[in-house]
């Protein structure tokens, strides 16, 4: 049985952002962020406190934190890769924070300098801070299905890394097809593997959608009991440490889904298209969600 409901998790503002050639102004970010809120969205990633010289993209998510207009139905969360990224995201007033790890080592080598046991073990600190100051702090699993160095993952190293992460405090952790070649079965396969030690409650869908693959992978999902799944207005993004990645899944096709679904979300489409538009303007580049340009050009 389909989930009745479904939380977005907006990662445009962050994931969306991060690998652009030219950095969008804190400014533009800040705006985005504020028009993504009008929309129903409850959940938005505003920036990452990591540092500027691994994503030059993210430098001044202090600013936007400060400059937002807060709704306050909304979590705002920013990521945060060590202690440092923790301290300057309680200083910026982030709601919630997200240590992100990989299930590949050659993944974790390049996005975040060191091996998955270490990267691990630097964020205890990091929720031992989250903890004392009761912000709630999400995990991503990145490169789920495949490694852009390493080739094909496991199921059991995903849930390895996913089960430490939720041991260690984590409400939440959120899957990441990282290069998107994920299929159906194969993320099946991982959400069975997790769930063993991971309550399903408690997994979010974080899939790239490179091969056009992501909204079968979150149908698969939800038809296992996911309800969360993570998308980025207009198909923004990609991570600098995947080359060739597209962006995530398209805000505007997971709303689509589920509005044909009968599973609620909260989130107004026309709300959503005026932050696509804004973004997609101010970026100069036309968006990535089919349902968005079917609607834009009266389909
Ligand atoms: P490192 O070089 O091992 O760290 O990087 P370090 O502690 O040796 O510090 C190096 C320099 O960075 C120092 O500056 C530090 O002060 C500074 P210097 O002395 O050379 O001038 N520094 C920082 N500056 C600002 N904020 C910080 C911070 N920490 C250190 N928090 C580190 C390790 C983790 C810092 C680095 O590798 C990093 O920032 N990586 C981030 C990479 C990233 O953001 N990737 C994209 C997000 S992950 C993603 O997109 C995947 C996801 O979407 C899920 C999916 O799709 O799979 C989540
Ligand atoms: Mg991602």
């Amino acid at each position: 049985m389909l989930p009745e409901s479904v939380r977005i998790v907006e990662v445009g503002a962050r994931d969306g952002l991060q690998n652009l050639p030219t950095p969008a102004s804190w400014e533009v970010r800040a705006q985005l962020v504020d028009l993504l809120s009008h929309s129903g969205l409850r959940h938005i990633e505003t920036g990452s406190f990591v540092s500027p010289k691994y994503v030059p993209q993210m430098a001044g998510s202090d600013q936007v934190f400060q400059s937002i207009n807060r709704q306050s139905n909304v979590v705002y969360t920013a990521l945060t890769p060590n202690l440092r990224g923790m301290e300057d995201a309680l200083k910026s007033g982030a709601d919630e924070a997200a240590v992100f790890a990989s299930a590949s080592e050659g993944f974790s080598q390049k996005n975040i300098n060191c091996s998955i046991a270490k990267s691990l073990k630097r964020f205890e600190p990091v929720m031992e801070l989250a903890n004392q100051h009761d912000i709630p702090v999400r995990g991503y699993v990145s490169c789920i299905v495949s490694c852009p160095y390493d080739g094909p993952t496991t199921p059991q190293q995903v849930a390895e890394v996913t089960r430490e992460l939720y041991q260690m405090g984590c409400y939440e952790v959120s899957l990441g097809d990282t290069i998107g070649t994920g299929t159906p079965l194969l993320i099946k396969k991982v959400l069975e593997a997790c769930v063993r030690d991971v309550p399903m409650e408690h997994l979010a869908a974080h899939f790239h959608n490179t091969y056009g693959q992501a909204l079968a992978n979150i149908y698969a999902s939800l038809e296992e009991g996911l309800a969360v799944v993570d998308s980025a207005v207009a198909g923004l993004g990609g991570c600098p440490y995947a080359p060739g990645a597209s962006g995530n899944v398209a805000t505007e096709d997971v709303l689509y889904l589920m509005e044909g679904l009968n599973i609620k979300t909260g989130i107004q489409m026309d709300k959503l298209l005026e932050a696509a538009t804004f973004i997609c303007s101010q970026l100069g580049i036309s968006s990535r969600s089919n349902t968005g340009l079917a609607l834009a050009s009266g389909s």
